[in-house]
């Protein structure tokens, strides 16, 4: 039986449909990519996946038993955890502050006054576990609102480990970070999925990530399902082609083409390595003198930075 099970999941909202005829399956430790252009329905299908929306028609199943009418906070507990496609920290403690107050809450202590000796040691030990895996540790004394996006990203996903995922949803994970915390954060995606045994999804519009780290590949289009696969599968779907050509890549002129054309090419690249992340390397297809693969998320990048930008105003103002 798989881990995640989809079937004939819809949502509307109004008159817009903005999900139909869902179905689709996720095996347990499994890295998955959902990829579509604007609109197609990732951020709602994670909405009902973690129990933000109910869907208005079909059924979830999450490790053997229905999700339905399950509230979030009680999907956290059975191990479903996410990310936002806007960063959710506080933005005026310290690396550290955020991964403690995380640690405690998940282990039930935020209310207590007064905890003893033996449990603060736990507490400090799994906010070391967390710095350690996040690798965020010689930042810990950081305030999390001074820190570049990409940290705050990286603080995001420690926060979300605190509870101990056994699905795990990121949502646009490396949306507006440049090319070295684009690596971090695609390294971090793949080492918990690889050596913490972490089942993923993660929306993503860089396909250079997706093609390189992702088991498999979900295309969402306008609300539907257009194909799930293997990398090489996607590649070669005719379905595919038009919404992934009617993606924005930051890509160079004389690379522009077809969308399945340009995987095909992506495919004959050399696939993500972590050798070449932890050299400092391109760690993307193509390499560092190679095509600018990364789609232009000027879109996110945008909606990111005033957002950020309002909460460190607001924090000043606080102050
Ligand atoms: N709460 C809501 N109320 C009304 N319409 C919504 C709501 N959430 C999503 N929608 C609509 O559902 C459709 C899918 O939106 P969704 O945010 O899931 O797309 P997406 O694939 O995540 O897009 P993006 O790449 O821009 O993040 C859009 O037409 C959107 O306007
Ligand atoms: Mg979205």
């Amino acid at each position: 039986m798989s881990f995640l099970t989809l079937d004939g999941v819809g949502r509307r909202f109004g008159a817009v449909q903005a999900l139909k005829g869902i179905s689709l399956s996720v095996e347990k430790g499994e890295l998955r990519a959902i990829i579509g252009p604007n609109g197609a329905g990732k951020t709602t299908l994670f909405n009902l996946i973690s129990g933000y929306f109910p869907p208005s028609e079909g059924s979830i199943k999450f490790d053997g038993q229905p999700i339905l009418a399950v509230s979030p906070n009680a999907l956290v507990r059975r191990g479903i955890i996410r990310t936002f496609q806007i960063t959710q920290v506080f933005l005026s403690l310290s690396v550290y502050e955020n991964l403690r107050v995380a640690v405690e809450t998940a282990m039930g202590l935020q209310l207590r006054p007064w905890i003893s000796r033996n449990v603060r040691n736990q507490v400090e030990a799994k906010v070391e576990e967390l710095a350690a895996i996040t690798r965020i540790g010689p930042k810990m004394d950081r305030i999390v609102g001074e820190m570049s996006h990409g940290d705050q990203r990286v603080v995001e996903v420690g926060i979300a480990l605190s509870r101990h995922p056994k699905l795990l949803l990121l949502d646009e994970p490396t949306a507006g970070m440049g090319d070295e915390e684009t690596n971090h954060m695609t390294d971090l995606i793949r080492r918990l999925n690889k050596e913490q045994g972490i089942t993923i999804l993660f929306v993503e519009h860089d396909m250079a990530i997706v093609f390189g780290i992702a088991d498999r590949i979900t295309v969402l289009d306008n609300g539907t399902m257009l194909a799930e696969g293997t990398a090489r599968e996607i590649s070669e779907n005719p379905a595919c082609n038009r919404p992934i050509s009617a993606m924005r890549w930051r890509r160079t002129r004389h690379e522009r083409g077809s969308g399945n054309r340009w995987c095909a090419h992506l495919l004959r690249q050399e696939p993500y390595s972590a050798r070449r992340v932890a050299e400092g390397g391109g760690g993307r297809a193509g390499g560092a003198a190679g095509p600018q693969w990364r789609w232009q998320n000027h879109h996110h990048a945008q909606r990111d930075e005033p957002h950020a930008a309002k909460s460190r105003q607001c924090e000043t103002v606080r102050a």
